[in-house]
């Protein structure tokens, strides 16, 4: 059955393995590229553009490599370059410092398996547990179990993660969401600008929406991310069933906290949230932190239920508060001003009863 427990990856025993293996001693002798620096910006064509350095940083190595006039010295270190590379694309949890990462170079889940990844700050290490890669700060804790607020609990469980492609979605039309398709549609028209680049699906739940993206081929690297356990194996699930997917199509599957997320700052083009707002114990920390990964002028795409829609009687809505008050269920006006006061700009939105999809970027 689908919703059989996944048993441990071989690739994520090899992604330990590979830890295992000392890493260079400091950073000094890393070929080092500006994370800063290195993004490629989108072209107006849409072409999807390679936005990896470590790929260039691999090419540079094997060619130089084979220059005999290199000294011994110059020889070893760009040897050790080629094992060794700071990922650019993930950051430390704990002190956001790039990634260090053992392994195939790549945003795609057969090199991110077979990859381990290490924080030279804290010395934290990370790899691939059943299937996605847990870049939360209790990633490999064995005593300590965080708790978070329902809202987030109610879909770590096994029964909603397998149910919620299964129908549970499919309900939020009757509070006015479009459907799939339609809000597909309507982010990628705010995303134009972000294409060929690094697209984050935070709270990809399944992966409904990140399955979608990474199928148009518009960006070069798609990160399917959500705390969910069981929802990223639902998500795993669903790329291994379609046969449209193969092992080298531009997709991550990544768990992280919303209020934590791996990314060095200003380094992602576009983040989408659908339907997760509501979901998040923190709206303004989870906000904040979208912005600070944004780079200058990426595009932040979210969908939530408001509180009430402009059609709820005004007698019942003091009961509505009450009812559903675990989650953060916002105003459209409430939505802009957090946005704003996180730095965002450009705010704009779309209502339709309950539904609202709003889109802001960094300036
Ligand atoms: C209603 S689902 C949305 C799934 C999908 N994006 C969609 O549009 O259908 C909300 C998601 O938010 C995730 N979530 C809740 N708290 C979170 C947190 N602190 N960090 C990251 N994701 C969180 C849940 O695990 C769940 O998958």
């Amino acid at each position: 059955m689908a919703m059989a427990a996944l048993t441990a990856s071989s690739s994520s025993s090899s992604a330990i393995a590979l830890l295992n293996k000392p890493f260079l001693p400091n950073r000094s002798s890393f070929v080092y590229c500006n994370s800063h620096a290195r993004l490629l910006r989108s072209s107006a064509s849409a072409s999807v553009r390679p936005r990896f350095p470590s790929l260039a940083i691999r090419a540079v190595a094997l060619e130089s490599e084979s220059n005999e006039t290199r000294s011994s010295d110059q020889k070893e270190n760009q040897t050790q370059s080629i094992e060794i590379e700071e990922t650019q694309v993930f950051a430390c949890p704990v002190c956001y410092e790039p990634l260090m990462r053992k392994g195939p170079s790549g945003i795609n889940l057969k090199a991110i398996y077979r990859s381990g990844f290490k924080c030279g700050q804290c010395n934290k290490t990370y790899s691939s547990k059943d299937e996605y890669l847990d870049l939360t700060v209790t990633a490999d804790l064995d005593d300590y179990n965080e708790v978070k607020p329902i809202t987030t609990e109610l879909f770590r469980s096994p029964l909603v993660s397998f149910l919620y492609e299964r129908g549970w979605r499919q309900n939020f039309s009757r509070s006015g969401f479009p459907g799939p398709d339609e809000e597909f549609r309507m982010a990628e028209r705010y995303f134009k600008e972000a294409e060929g680049g690094v697209l984050v699906d935070v709270s990809c739940g399944s992966g409904l929406f990140s399955r979608k993206f990474a199928k148009s081929g518009k960006y070069s690297g798609v990160i399917a991310l959500d705390y969910s356990e069981n929802m990223l194996r639902q998500c795993n699930e669903f790329i291994k069933k379609d046969n449209t997917f193969d092992s080298s199509t531009n997709i991550a599957v990544v768990r992280a906290d919303v209020s934590r997320l791996p990314f060095p700052s200003s380094s992602v083009d576009a983040v989408h949230a659908g339907a997760a707002l509501h979901c998040w114990p923190s709206p303004t920390n989870a906000i904040a932190e979208i912005c600070r990964v944004l780079r200058s002028g990426g595009v932040f795409v979210g969908t939530t239920f408001l509180r009430y829609s402009p059609s709820t009687p005004w007698i019942i809505r003091p009961f509505q508060e009450r009812i559903l008050q675990s989650y953060n269920y916002l105003m459209q006006d409430e939505i802009k001003d957090v946005c704003t006061s996180c730095g965002l700009t450009d705010y704009a939105d779309v209502v339709q009863d309950s539904f609202i999809m709003f889109t802001a970027r960094k300036p």
